[in-house]
C-alpha cells in the first residue's frame, strides 16, 4: 500500500479545523477555550467530550477517546485511515501525493489488484462449468445468491489453468506471481498455486479481492484450506474475511460475530446472520480487535469448546483488553466439541445460535474465571496469585468504568489492590483537573518538559541546543529529544499532530495522558518552567560526563587514565557546572 508522507499528513491537519470537522456531526457548545458535547463513543448525560481548537485535537476524559481530525473520521464515520485522509484533503482542496514507488515500473501495484480480480472472474467461471463444484455447495447449503455475494468460485484442476488463461506475457505472468496465485518448483518452473478447490476471494475493505482461500474438494488432496501467501496486499493479521459483505449488508453494526473459518462465515450469512467475520488461520491479534471494535460495539468470539479453542479464547482476551473503551463489549461463546458455527447453524437454525450468543460470556467473567483456574481463593497464597496474574493485564484497560469495575472486582474477590491498583492510571489528569488540595506528584524535569512540550510546542523554539541532552542516560530523554527536533522541523506543529506522529508507539497513551493534563500557570510561567527544566537538564548532562570522566580516572588508577583532551574537558565542565 502506498504510504502517504508525514508531511502531507501534517499539512492536511495543519489546513483542516477539527471544531469544524467534529461539529458537522456532534453538536458541539463552546466552553472556555475549548468544545463540548455529549460524547459520541460512549453514552453519556453529562458532557465529557472535548474538541480543543488550540491543540488541534478531541478527548473524552470518560471513556478516554481521542485524537486529531483523522482518528475522528476513522472512529466516527468508521472510515479507514487512507478514505479519512481522502475525505479531509478533498474539503482541505488538496492531492495527495502519490507515492514515489507506486511510480516505477516494477511496483505496478494496480496490475496486482487487476490480477487478483481477473483470477476471481475466472474462477467464478469455472464454477458455472462445473456441476460437481456446484453439487458440493448445493450440499452445504449455500445457494447462489450467498455464493454471488461472497464471489465464491472453483480453481479448476490441472496444473495451468489460470496461468495459461491469464499468464499470456512476461509481465502478466509476473503479476500473478506477485499475487501470490503462482507456485515454483525448485527448477523455477511456475503453476498454478489453487487446483480443483473452491474458491473464497478475500476482499479488503474497499471491496477489492486481495487474496483467496481454497477448500479442496476431495478430502485426500493435501491441506483442507489452503490460503494466499502474505503478498504486498495481503496481511493475514490485519484482514477479516467477511468484513466487506458485513459492511455491505448494515449501514451501522451493532455487533460483529468473529469465527474461524470462511464455511462457518458463508453458513452464518446464509442463514440470515450477516454480522460474522472470520479471522484467517491466525489467532486474533491487536490489528483485528482494533478492526472489529471500529466496526462495531460488541464483538462475539466464537471457540471451539476444546483446549485449543480455550486457549485461543485467552489469546483474543489479550488482544481485546487494551481496546476495551468503555461501550465496547466483548462476548466468547464456546462451542460444544465437534460443533462449529456452521454445523450448529444448519442443526439449531438461526434462532438456536441467537439463543448461544445471548448465553455467551461476557470478558469480565471469562477474564476471572480464566485466571482464577487452579487457585484457591480461600487462601492468602491464592489471592496473591490472582492479582499477580492480573494486574499486567488489568493496567492495560484503558481509563474508564469497564477498568474502574475491573479493578474492583479483582478487590472483592481479594482484597488486593484498592489503594496502589487504580490510582497511577489515572490520577494525575482527574486530581489537576479538578484542582483539589492533594500533592501533586513529584515530577521528573523530563516529565515536566515533555509535559510543557505537549501542551505548547512552539516552547522547543527557544531550545537551540537539544543536542547536548542526547546523552542523559535518564527515561524519557530520547523521547523529549525526539519532541524537540520534531518542532524544529515543523514550527507550525499542533498538540493533535504531535500525538498523531506518536500513534501506535508505546508511547502514545502517556503522551495523551500528559497532553491533557491540566498545567497551572500562564503562558509566562510555563515558558521558565520550560527554560528551566531544559537547564537543570543540561546541567545534569555535563555533571553525567564529568561523573563518568572521573570513574575512568579512579579505575585507570592515576590521572594519566585520561588524555590531555579529557582533562580539559573534564576542567571545563566544573567550572561550567559550578558557574
Ligand atoms: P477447520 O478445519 O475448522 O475447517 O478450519 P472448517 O472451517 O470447519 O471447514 P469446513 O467446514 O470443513 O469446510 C477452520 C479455518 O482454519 C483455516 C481456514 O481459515 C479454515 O476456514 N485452515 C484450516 C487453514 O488455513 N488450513 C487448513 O488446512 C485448515
Ligand atoms: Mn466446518
Amino acid at each position: 500500500m502506498a504510504r502517504i508522507p508525514d508531511a502531507f499528513i501534517d499539512d492536511l491537519l495543519a489546513r483542516t479545523d477539527i471544531v469544524e470537522v467534529v461539529g458537522a456531526r456532534v453538536p458541539l457548545k463552546r466552553k472556555g477555550r475549548e468544545y463540548s458535547a455529549p460524547c459520541p463513543f460512549h453514552d453519556e448525560r453529562t458532557p465529557s467530550f472535548y474538541v480543543s481548537p488550540v491543540k488541534q485535537f478531541y478527548h473524552c476524559f470518560g471513556c478516554g477517546a481521542h485524537g486529531t481530525a483523522i482518528s475522528f473520521l476513522m472512529n466516527y464515520d468508521r472510515l479507514e485511515f487512507l478514505d479519512a485522509v481522502e475525505e479531509l484533503a478533498r474539503a482541505a482542496n488538496m492531492e495527495i501525493p502519490r507515492d514515489e514507488r507506486a511510480r516505477t515500473p516494477d511496483d505496478d501495484t494496480r496490475g496486482v489488484y487487476d490480477a487478483l480480480e481477473a483470477a476471481a472472474r475466472h474462477y467464478r467461471n469455472a464454477l458455472a462449468a462445473s456441476p460437481a463444484t456446484q453439487a458440493y455447495l448445493d450440499g452445504r447449503g449455500v445457494d447462489m445468491e450467498i455464493r454471488e455475494l461472497f464471489g465464491i468460485g472453483y480453481a479448476p484442476e490441472g496444473f495451468s489453468a489460470l496461468k495459461d488463461a491469464l499468464g499470456t506475457d512476461e509481465r502478466r505472468l509476473k503479476l500473478l506471481e506477485r499475487a501470490g496465485l503462482l507456485s515454483k518448483n525448485d527448477r523455477g518452473h511456475t503453476y498454478d498455486k489453487f487446483r480443483d478447490r473452491v474458491m473464497f476471494p478475500i476482499a479488503d475493505r474497499r471491496g477489492r479481492t486481495i487474496a483467496f482461500g481454497g477448500r479442496v474438494l476431495k478430502s485426500d488432496d493435501g491441506p483442507k484450506y489452503l490460503n494466499s501467501p502474505e503478498t504486498a496486499l495481503f496481511h493475514k493479521g490485519r484482514e477479516l474475511y467477511g468484513l466487506w459483505q458485513v459492511r455491505q449488508a448494515q449501514q451501522k453494526i451493532a455487533r460483529l460475530i468473529v469465527v474461524e473459518g470462511y464455511m462457518d462465515v458463508v453458513a452464518l450469512f446464509q442463514h440470515g446472520l450477516r454480522e460474522a467475520v472470520a479471522t484467517l488461520g491466525t489467532a486474533t491479534t491487536a490489528d483485528h480487535a482494533e478492526l472489529l471494535f471500529r466496526n462495531a460495539p460488541d464483538v462475539y468470539f466464537c471457540f471451539d469448546g476444546d483446549a485449543a479453542g480455550r486457549r485461543a479464547a485467552s489469546k483474543a482476551m489479550e488482544s481485546v483488553l487494551p481496546r476495551m473503551r468503555d461501550g465496547r463489549q466483548a462476548f466468547f461463546l464456546f462451542l460444544p466439541e465437534g460443533e462449529d458455527p456452521d454445523s450448529i447453524v444448519r442443526s439449531e437454525g438461526t434462532e438456536g445460535f441467537e439463543a448461544r450468543l445471548r448465553d455467551a460470556v461476557p470478558l469480565s467473567q471469562f477474564f476471572f474465571d480464566q485466571f482464577s483456574e487452579g487457585v484457591n481463593l480461600g487462601t492468602l497464597d491464592g489471592k496473591a496469585r490472582l492479582a499477580e496474574r492480573t494486574q499486567p493485564l488489568l493496567a492495560q484497560i484503558p481509563d474508564g468504568a469497564f477498568a474502574d469495575l475491573m479493578r474492583q472486582h479483582l478487590t472483592t474477590l481479594t482484597g488486593v489492590g484498592a489503594r496502589n491498583e487504580a490510582a497511577p492510571a489515572q490520577a494525575p489528569t482527574r486530581r489537576m483537573r479538578t484542582g483539589r488540595g492533594v500533592p501533586a506528584p513529584k515530577r521528573s524535569l523530563v516529565r515536566t518538559a515533555i509535559t510543557l512540550l505537549l501542551q505548547r510546542p512552539a516552547l522547543a523554539l527557544d531550545t537551540p541546543d537539544q543536542a547536548q541532552l542526547a546523552g542523559l542516560r535518564q527515561p524519557g530523554v530520547p523521547l523529549l529529544v525526539e519532541l524537540i527536533d520534531l518542532v524544529h522541523a515543523r514550527p507550525d506543529i499542533s498538540t493533535g499532530m504531535l500525538l498523531q506522529h506518536f500513534e501506535g508507539r508505546d508511547e502514545a497513551a502517556s503522551l495523551h495522558k500528559l497532553a491533557t493534563s491540566e498545567i497551572p500557570g500562564d503562558a509566562e510561567s510555563w515558558r521558565q518552567d520550560f527554560a528551566g527544566a531544559v537547564a537543570q537538564l543540561v546541567k545534569q548532562t555535563k555533571q553525567q560526563r564529568v561523573d563518568d570522566l572521573m570513574l575512568k580516572w579512579r579505575e585507570g588508577g592515576s590521572p594519566s587514565a585520561l588524555n590531555a583532551e579529557e582533562h580539559s574537558e573534564l576542567r571545563e565542565l566544573q567550572q561550567a557546572i559550578r558557574n
